[in-house]
C-alpha cells in the first residue's frame, strides 16, 4: 500500500472534518460512525426540541461526532458544551472544532471510570457541569448512562436540572428493562449487538448484564429512572423503545430514549 493511502487511513472523514481513527473508534461504532451520528440528530430533532433549542450541552460528546454536524444547525447566537472523560479526544476538539465554532466548547471531566479513564482522580458525586444555572434547552447523552450506576446517574440528573431552564429537556439513550423482561430476553438469546440479558437486578429497578464485569452494562426501569428523575426535580416525558429488545419503535445505536424535562414555573 502506498504511504499516502496508508496515511488516510489513519483518519475517518466526517462532515468536512479528519478525526484521527483511534480516537473515533473510543468514540464507537467506526463502522457506522456517519450513519450514527445522523440517527442522534434526528432523535434530538425528533425528541429533544433540537429545533428550538439555542443553548445545549452533551455528556460524553467523545471526540465530536454530534458536535461537529450541531455546528450546522445550532443558531450562531447558540453554544454547545462538550464534556467527556477521555481527554484525547476532548484536546483534540478544542482544537480543531473551537477554532472554527468558537461556541462550541470542549471540556474535559477527570472522573475516574475504569473503562475510559482509568487515571481519573475525581468522583462524579461533586461534579458541577462548568454552566450557569437555568443557562440551557437541552442536556442530551447517548450511551452514557448505559454503564453508569444510580448514585452516579442521580448526580448528573441533579446537575442536569440546575443548568437547565424551566421548560428544557434531557434526552439520554439507555437501556431500559423490567424484571419480567428476564425470560423473554433469555429466550431470544440477549438482546443487542452484545446478547444482552439484564438478568441481575441488583438492585430495586437497577440491572446488571454481567456483574463480575465493572462497570460493563446496566439498565434501569422506566420506574426507578422516573423516581430518580423527580428526586432530581425533572419528571418523565417520553419514552422511545430501541432496538435492542428486537421490538423497537425508533432506532438510536439500538437504545431506548428517554426523555426528562424541567418542568415550566
Ligand atoms: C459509547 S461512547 C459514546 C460517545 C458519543 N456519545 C456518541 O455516541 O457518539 C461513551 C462516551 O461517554 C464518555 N463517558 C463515560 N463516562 C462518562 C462520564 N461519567 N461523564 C462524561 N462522559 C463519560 C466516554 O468517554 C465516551 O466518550
Amino acid at each position: 500500500m502506498a504511504q499516502s493511502q496508508l496515511a488516510e487511513d489513519q483518519f475517518v472523514t466526517h462532515h468536512a472534518y479528519r478525526i484521527p481513527r483511534k480516537l473515533a473508534w473510543r468514540t464507537g461504532r467506526l463502522d457506522r460512525f456517519r450513519e450514527v451520528s445522523d440517527e442522534h440528530i434526528e432523535a434530538l430533532q425528533l425528541y429533544g426540541g433540537l429545533d428550538a433549542a439555542r443553548n445545549v450541552v452533551e455528556i460524553g460528546c467523545g471526540v465530536g461526532r454530534d458536535a461537529i454536524p450541531l455546528t450546522a444547525l445550532l443558531p450562531a447566537s447558540g453554544s454547545y458544551l462538550g464534556i467527556d472523560v477521555m481527554w484525547p479526544s476532548i484536546a483534540w476538539a478544542q482544537n480543531n472544532i473551537t477554532p472554527e465554532h468558537p461556541n462550541f466548547q470542549f471540556t474535559h471531566f477527570d472522573v475516574s471510570d475504569q473503562q475510559h479513564n482509568p487515571s481519573g482522580v475525581n468522583e462524579m458525586i461533586g461534579y458541577r457541569i462548568p454552566s450557569e444555572d437555568m443557562s440551557q434547552d437541552l442536556v442530551f447523552m447517548f450511551s452514557v448512562f448505559t454503564h453508569m450506576f444510580p448514585k452516579d446517574v442521580s448526580h448528573y440528573l441533579s446537575e442536569f436540572a440546575r443548568v437547565l431552564r424551566p421548560g428544557g429537556r434531557v434526552l439520554a439513550s439507555m437501556f431500559t428493562m423490567d424484571r419480567t423482561l428476564i425470560p423473554y430476553l433469555r429466550n431470544i438469546g440477549g438482546g443487542g449487538l452484545r446478547q444482552l440479558t439484564f438478568a441481575h437486578e441488583v438492585e430495586d429497578g437497577f440491572f446488571h448484564n454481567d456483574p463480575s464485569v465493572v462497570p460493563g452494562a446496566t439498565a434501569y426501569s422506566a420506574e426507578r429512572i422516573g423516581r430518580m428523575a423527580r428526586e432530581a426535580g425533572l419528571v418523565p416525558s417520553n419514552f422511545v423503545r430501541g432496538s435492542w429488545r428486537k421490538d423497537e419503535d425508533f432506532d438510536v445505536g439500538g437504545q431506548d430514549i428517554v426523555v426528562l424535562s424541567k418542568p415550566a414555573f
